[in-house]
């Protein structure tokens, strides 16, 4: 199969869809693979890396779109639509459902659109999202301490404190994905770590993973409170599948909090769990309401580009393997987890929560894969 890797175009984005590792894979297996001239060059993948690799570097994303499998990180932009082919398979994030206007161009276009967030594996947990979840999970951390300094309008606590000095409070909400890679890095920067989480059966599987190195607390209005009111630093990490996150942290308890405190709510994609948190970026992630220090930022994986893309690709591979060696009908009818990534399909949207949220009319995806 010839498959196009396309620089990245989307503002700040500097992920790639394979890397020259994944490329040598690819071709080993005896696929052509296009990688669009720079498309890794920001992140430490060089063209001659690609070539090296066994890739054809290509000037122009016109070339790329040639492909009859275009794999890449984010949704086409309008720059792209006009690239795109019929029956082309489109392998990426798409994030449809809010999206009536790319749907309708991929719709149009007749493309073949498998979207990495809507892939399930057979627990019923998405693979493609879980990478970035724990990525933004580290990285939470790491951020929430930058900001607990003076110079960022912190309280000036370091997180693990020092001989004869106590170490800094975290509380996380959440404890799924990003939930518990952020309880791993406070705990090893030594802090104070306590995870609440409304899903007793969750609370017991990270009881037996961190042992007495995290405090489990049943998620409760009036244990929020009481948590969050003492923290240092709070992670927002949860995450109802589909919808808003639920406000958990209200106004009037961020009044409360002690001046200099940080939130960090990762859940800000979804809305954000706190009442005063609004979408931040990069150029400029934080800002202060009520004296606390808040962090929003909606991609935060985005910013550590070369870790997220490795680990996105490690991910993503084996599925994009699949549709290379099988071709997409036959790689779909085998892996039922990969058939619910198939959001669009020549023409018709093939995706229930895709098909609830643009108005267009529901066609089963299993309707596409027969030979
Ligand atoms: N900002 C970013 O760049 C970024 C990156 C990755 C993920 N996210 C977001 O982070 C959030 C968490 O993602 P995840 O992969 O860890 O999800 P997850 O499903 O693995 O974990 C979410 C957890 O929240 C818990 N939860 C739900 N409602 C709760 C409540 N009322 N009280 C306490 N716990 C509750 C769930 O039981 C679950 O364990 C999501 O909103 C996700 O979209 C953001």
């Amino acid at each position: 199969m010839l498959i196009g890797i396309p620089k990245e175009i989307k503002n700040h984005e500097y992920r790639v869809g394979a890397t020259p590792d994944s490329v040598y894979l690819f071709v080993k297996e005896g696929h052509t693979v296009y990688v669009q001239m720079g498309a890794g060059v920001r992140i430490g993948f060089s063209d001659e890396m690609y070539k090296a690799a066994g890739g054809t570097i290509v000037p122009t994303a016109e070339k790329v779109y040639e492909a009859e499998m275009v794999l890449k990180v984010k949704e086409p932009q309008t720059s792209e639509y006009p690239l795109l082919r019929e029956g082309q398979i489109l392998f990426c994030f798409l994030h449809l459902a809010p999206e009536r206007g790319l749907t309708t161009h991929l719709v149009a276009k007749k493309v073949v659109g498998i979207a990495f967030e809507t892939v399930s594996d057979p627990q019923g947990r998405l693979p493609l999202l879980t990478p970035m979840s724990e990525v933004a999970g580290k990285i939470a951390i790491q951020v929430g301490a930058t900001a607990l300094q003076m110079v960022h309008g912190g309280k000036g606590v370091l997180l693990g404190g020092v001989p004869g000095v106590a170490p800094a409070k975290i509380t996380v909400i959440g404890g799924g994905v990003v939930g518990t890679q952020a309880a791993r890095v406070a705990i090893g920067m030594g802090a104070e770590v306590a995870i609440l989480e409304k899903r007793l059966s969750r609370l017991r599987e990270l009881d037996d993973f961190f042992g007495c190195q995290l405090t489990t607390l049943y998620a409760t209005p009036r244990s929020i409170e009481e948590a969050v009111l003492t923290s240092d630093m709070v992670v927002g990490a949860v995450l109802v599948p589909g919808k808003l996150a639920p406000k958990l942290i209200t106004e009037q308890m961020v009044k409360k909090m002690s001046q200099g405190s940080v939130i960090v709510d990762v859940a800000i994609d979804q809305g954000g769990c706190s009442e005063t948190s609004r979408v931040t970026n990069f150029s400029d992630p934080t800002y202060i309401m009520h004296q606390v220090v808040h962090y929003c930022v909606a991609n935060m994986p985005g910013g550590c580009a070369r870790t997220s893309t490795q680990a996105l690709t490690n991910a993503v591979l084996p599925y994009a393997l699949s549709i290379a060696n099988l071709g997409y009908k036959k790689a779909l009818k085998a892996d039922q987890g990969l058939l619910e990534g198939l959001n669009v399909c020549l023409g018709h949207v093939t995706h229930q929560h895709v098909a609830e949220g643009t108005g267009f009319a529901h066609t089963p995806a299993a309707e596409f894969i027969h030979e």
